[in-house]
């Protein structure tokens, strides 16, 4: 039910708090310690390299979760669109380990990828919010989202779940691999809890960024460098999805070898700052696009905010940025789409789950 809210969208961008305490109590043992099933972590132990197939903003969330095996576990890993890798599939390590990840566990393109796999004998671990699904039921293992039904097209705490929880199972497996790169996580994701609170209270004040920025473009794009680019691309998916203005994400330093062609008087660009590493790039890039007529949105961070920036987000792990960062897309998408007219929770064209190839 959507209670007091007028559209699931809403209710279930307010529901990501809450989600997050759920995973975070989920996700521990009673001595509050991380703590993931055996047998996932075996498999995890005994691969060589993960990959992860998924289809639309669960694809974005592989694409963080990556960084996350990665850099924590030191495991190499691969993000694939599950429709590609069904008819193109990449040379395989020898102990591969495949990760589905599916809001729905429906989705048929990662369903055809999966039963390719176990055919081939491969291990599988699906990473769903509904346990008993396709995917949960034909996987070797499953790892559940617990973030409740999600009944609004546009995926909005499916995809901070599933972020949250790839980043659980990549800390374990650091953990149980001896790495050095452990994090006391639960405070982490604790602090992301009480940002992303703090996101949602500044709603109107992001209702009137899209007043500013948003009313009567056709298009924006969405730029920003590692992290903060695969967090563009699915605000630009977000924004896509439901307000049908023409939105793109782009690494930062790739605009200008030919994307900026598109920018003109007061095109709507949202940059995102949330990485010390490569925050003065992002801002040079802002600047390059500024400087031929774009209207910069800049998202930022405490602690790397400058003077000007639009929008600051309370500081959080930079590993765990996107957690937060992708709500103020998730809301401008929203305010978008309702100022719009639109059908925000059922927008044109699409459907929740994609049962078709
Ligand atoms: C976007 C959206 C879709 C889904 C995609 C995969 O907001 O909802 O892009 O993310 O269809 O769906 P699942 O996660 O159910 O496999």
């Amino acid at each position: 039910e959507k209670g007091t809210y007028d559209h699931f969208m809403l209710k279930e961008i307010n529901d990501q708090p809450a989600t997050m305490r759920k995973i975070i109590q989920e996700y521990q043992d009673k001595d509050e310690n991380l703590k993931i099933d055996g047998a996932v972590i075996d498999q995890l132990k005994s691969s060589d390299r993960i990959y992860i197939i998924a289809a639309g903003t669960s694809y974005h969330a592989g694409l963080i979760g990556k960084e996350y095996f990665e850099k924590w576990a030191g495991v190499p890993t691969e993000v694939h669109v599950a429709s590609e890798f069904v008819y193109n599939t990449p040379l395989l390590s020898e102990k591969p380990l495949f990760i589905f990840i599916s809001q729905s566990g429906e989705t048929a393109d990662s369903r055809a990828v999966l039963v390719d796999v176990k055919k081939q004998g491969h291990k599988s671990l699906t990473v769903t919010n509904v346990p008993g699904s396709t995917l949960a039921r034909e996987a070797d293992e499953t790892l559940i989202l617990h973030a409740g039904p999600e009944i609004a097209v546009a995926s909005t705490k499916a995809y901070t779940a599933q972020i949250a929880v790839l980043s659980i199972l990549a800390q374990v497996t650091a953990r149980e691999l001896g790495k050095d790169t452990e994090i006391n996580l639960m405070r982490e994701l604790a602090k992301v809890t009480t940002a992303i609170t703090a996101v949602i209270d500044d709603a109107p004040e992001i209702e009137q960024i899209v007043n500013e920025y948003l009313e009567t473009t056709r298009n924006a794009f969405f730029i920003g460098r590692t992290m903060d680019y695969y967090v563009g691309v699915e605000g630009a998916l977000k924004l896509k999805e439901i307000s049908y203005i023409q939105a793109e994400g782009f690494a930062g330093g790739e605009l200008k070898h030919g994307t900026i062609a598109l920018i003109e008087e007061n095109t709507p660009v949202f940059a995102l700052a949330t990485q010390e590493r490569v925050n003065l790039n992002i801002r040079g890039n802002a600047q390059e696009v500024e400087a031929r007529g774009a209207k910069v949105c800049m998202v930022s961070m405490e602690g790397m905010d400058q003077e000007g920036d639009t929008y600051v987000i309370p500081q959080v792990h930079e590993m765990l940025t996107p957690l937060v960062s992708v709500v103020v897309y998730q809301l401008i998408a929203y305010y978008a789409a309702l100022h719009r007219g639109n059908d925000v929770d059922k927008p044109r064209n699409l459907a929740k789950s994609v049962t078709v190839e």
